[in-house]
Parts: structure tokens; sequence; C-alpha cells
């Protein structure tokens, strides 16, 4: 760290989502969507959590007050997949839809804005993921989040999985930009503990993708990004033996946002992003939990790298992790790792494939890996550019 040069490389900052943040702000759901022009609004929700909880009605009361007529469209199940996303754009056709408001987590999200630019531009939408045409709008979007994890609401992308093929991929445009993120800490103390982690290992994944970068960066970047990790830590310890403590899930419900926002990353080249791609993978195949894939290839996508950066990720474990430093950087450095490996189990996150439930053949690692390079245009990762030999290693290493 001492002596490195840091350079700082030119940014556009862009974040229009009008967050309304705290307890019962999901009344506020049928002002926004009126503020918003909309007449027809497409309600859309996952597998039943938000029916369960009373959620969904109180937000369809809140749109009828408002005089805001609309349809509903539920069964996104986590890793959305393309034939609801069809069936969305249909009925949003035949209905005369002119808004989305997704109601859930990073999943109706991502199928709502999946549904949003199909409607918006015609054609296949399947068309934009796989990289054949691009988008040139999108239906507008508004959220009432359930989950603190994908960052979505928020966030430029939008990752679906096309069934035919098993093909998850994400695509990324301005267009479909939420016009209004309404978090409530309070929605999320119904999740499951085991999905509770998983949302807080994808924002600290989220930070620490960008946090891991090819050399461009920002010192304040970087003390925000630090704060941010050691603000998720603290408060997911809490969780542990106090779900319904409010304060740390409104902490780590902001972090989540800010995490995928772009925040995190001003001034840097946007960081590594190999850790995502190769969870994808695993997800397009096996269906896992997106934060749990994530905890069991970390470690080791990061053993295999540090020694590309070990000024960085020394910094990370003393910044972060906040290890006692070792004779080396390399030796503070693996001390990081361990500490974030210790942190994933302390939150009952797998730490391996196996440990995910997941036994993938050799020849599924090789299919994996091979789709990763591809669609990373034959590598992935500025730490290390990893080829697709490299990422069948860290697959057999995380086996
Ligand atoms: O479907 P329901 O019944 O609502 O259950 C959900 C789901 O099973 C449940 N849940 C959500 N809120 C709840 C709740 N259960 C009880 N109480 C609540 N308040 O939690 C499960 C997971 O929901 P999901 O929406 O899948 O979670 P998450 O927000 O983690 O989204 C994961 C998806 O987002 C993608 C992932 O790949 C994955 O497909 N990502 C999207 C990103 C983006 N658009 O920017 C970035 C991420 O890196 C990520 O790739
Ligand atoms: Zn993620």
């Amino acid at each position: 760290m001492k002596g490195m040069v840091v350079m700082m490389r030119n940014f556009t900052y862009y974040a229009p989502t009008k967050v309304v943040f705290g307890r019962g702000a999901e009344a506020e759901a049928g002002r926004l969507v009126r503020e918003q022009g909309a007449k027809k609004v497409l309600l859309h929700y996952g597998g039943g959590s938000a029916k369960r909880s009373g959620l969904l009605s109180r937000v369809a009361a809140s749109l009828a007050a408002e005089g805001v007529e609309c349809v509903e469209l539920g069964g996104v199940v986590p890793n959305p997949r393309l034939s609801l996303v069809y069936k969305g754009i249909e009925l949003c056709r035949a209905e005369g839809v002119d808004f989305i408001l997704a109601v859930g987590g990073g999943s109706v999200i991502d199928s709502a804005k999946a549904i949003g630019y199909g409607v918006a531009c015609g054609g296949d939408v399947w068309d934009f993921y796989a990289r054949r045409r691009k988008a040139e709008g999108c239906l507008p979007i508004g959220t009432v989040l359930t989950i603190a994890a994908a960052g979505s609401e928020m966030s430029s992308s939008s990752v679906i999985t096309n069934e035919d093929g098993w093909i998850k991929r994400g695509y990324n445009t301005d267009f479909c930009r939420l016009r209004f993120a309404i978090l409530n800490p309070e929605l999320t103390m119904t999740l499951p503990a085991y999905q509770t982690a998983c949302g807080c290992v994808d924002i600290l994944m989220h930070t620490m993708e960008r946090y891991f970068n090819g050399g461009e960066r920002m010192e304040l970047t970087e003390a925000v990004s630090e704060a941010l990790m050691r603000t998720v830590m603290r408060n997911a310890r809490i969780l542990l033996s106090e779900p319904d403590n409010y304060e740390a899930r409104a902490e780590i419900m902001w972090a989540g946002s800010l995490s995928h926002n772009g925040l995190t990353g001003c001034g840097t080249d946007g960081g590594d992003w190999a850790s995502h791609m190769l969870e994808h993978e695993v997800g397009a195949i096996f269906d896992v939990a997106h934060g749990a894939g994530l905890a069991a290839i970390w470690g080791s996508w990061a053993r295999y790298v540090y020694r590309d950066a070990p000024e960085l990720f020394e910094r990370f474990a003393l910044r972060v992790m906040n290890v006692a430093p070792g004779a080396s950087a390399e030796e503070t450095a693996l001390r990081g790792i361990e500490a974030m490996e210790d942190f994933y189990r302390e939150m009952a996150m797998p730490l391996s494939l196996r440990e995910l439930g997941v036994e993938p053949s050799e020849e599924d690692i090789v299919n994996m890996a091979e789709k990763c390079a591809l669609k990373g245009g034959g590598a992935a990762g500025v730490v290390k550019r990893l080829t697709a030999a490299d990422m069948a290693e860290i697959f057999r290493a995380a086996r």
C-alpha cells in the first residue's frame, strides 16, 4: 500500500431512483405510482411470501385509494424465468398496462425489468440478454422491496434464466432503472434466516466485486466500501440473535441499495465480477440461492487470484476484516480471506459447492467454465484475467 500509485478514472454517477425509506413506507405506493402518471399497473410478485404477509393486499389498497387500476401476475421464482417474462409481456399488452410495480426481491424486480423491455421494445426480449439487439426503452417500474440482497432496486441490471438451455444472463441499461423504491426494513423481518444471510453475502459481494479491481481507484470510494462492508457484517451478526431488530434491518437494507447503485465503483475500472459470473453459471444449472452460491465460490476465487493484487487484499484484511498483520502482505491477505470465510461460516453459509448442496461432475465444470468465458468474451475478471481453464480450476477448488 505504501508508495502504491492509485489512478482514478473519470466517471458518471447516475442513480435516478427515488428512495422512500422507513416504517410503513409501503402505504406511499399509490401516491408514488400516481405521481408517475400511471393509469394501469401490473402488480408483479413472487412465490407467495408477499401474499401471505398481507403486503400485497395493503399495496393493492394503496393503489385503489389513488384510483389506479391494477392486474396481478405472481409466480416469479428465484433465478427468474424467461417463460413468465413472456407471459407478463402478453398480459401487459392485453391489459394496456403502463407501469409495473414489483413487490418482492431481486428476482421479481428483474422479471419486471425484462417485461418492461419486452413491452416497450417489441420482438423477442431474450435478444437483449443474448446480445443480439439493444433495448431502446422500458416501461416505468417501481418496487416495494421485501429482501435486502440483489440491489436491483437501484441497479441498471436485470438477470434472467432462459429455461431453453438453462442459460442465465444479465442485461444492463439505464432504461430499466426504477422510478422509485419503497424500502421498509420491517418487511424483511419475515425472511427465513437463510435468505437474510444470502442477502448479506450478496451485498458484501457487490461491494467486494468493485473493491477488488484492476488498480484504478479512489480513496473516498474505498473508504465508503470499507465502512459499508463492516456495517453489513456487524448488523448481520446482530440479526442472528435478533431477527426483528429494526435498526440492524435498516442498516443492511440501505447498504444493499448503496452497494449496487454505482456509488462503490466511482473512480474505479468497475471491478472484478468474476465471482458473480462464475456463480451465475452454477445458479443457471443447479438453481441455487444467489448469495449462497457466491459464498461457496468466493474463497476459491480469492485464493486463486490474491497473489496478483496482494496490497489490495492486504488492505481488505486490515481495514475490513480487522485481522492482525502477518509477516508479509500475502500472509495478511490470506488471513483476510480466512476471516471472511469464518464470517460466512458464522452466517451458516456454504463454503464449498458440496456444502451448497451441488456436486458438479467434471463435465459440468468444463461446461460452466466454457459458458462463463464465452459470456465474458473469452475471459473474465480484472484482478487476474481468468480464462476458461482458470475458471474450471476455481470450480474444482470450490468442490
Ligand atoms: O417468492 P417469495 O415467496 O416472495 O419468496 C422469496 C424467495 O424465495 C423470499 N422472500 C423475499 N422476501 C421475503 C421472502 N420471504 C419471506 N419474507 C420476505 N419478506 O426470498 C427468496 C429469494 O428472493 P429473491 O427475489 O430471489 O432474492 P434476491 O433479491 O436475492 O434476488 C436474487 C436474484 O437477483 C439476481 C440473482 O442472480 C437472482 O436471480 N441478481 C440481480 C442483480 C441485479 N438485478 O442488479 C444483481 C445480483 O448480483 C444478482 O445477480
Ligand atoms: Zn449479486
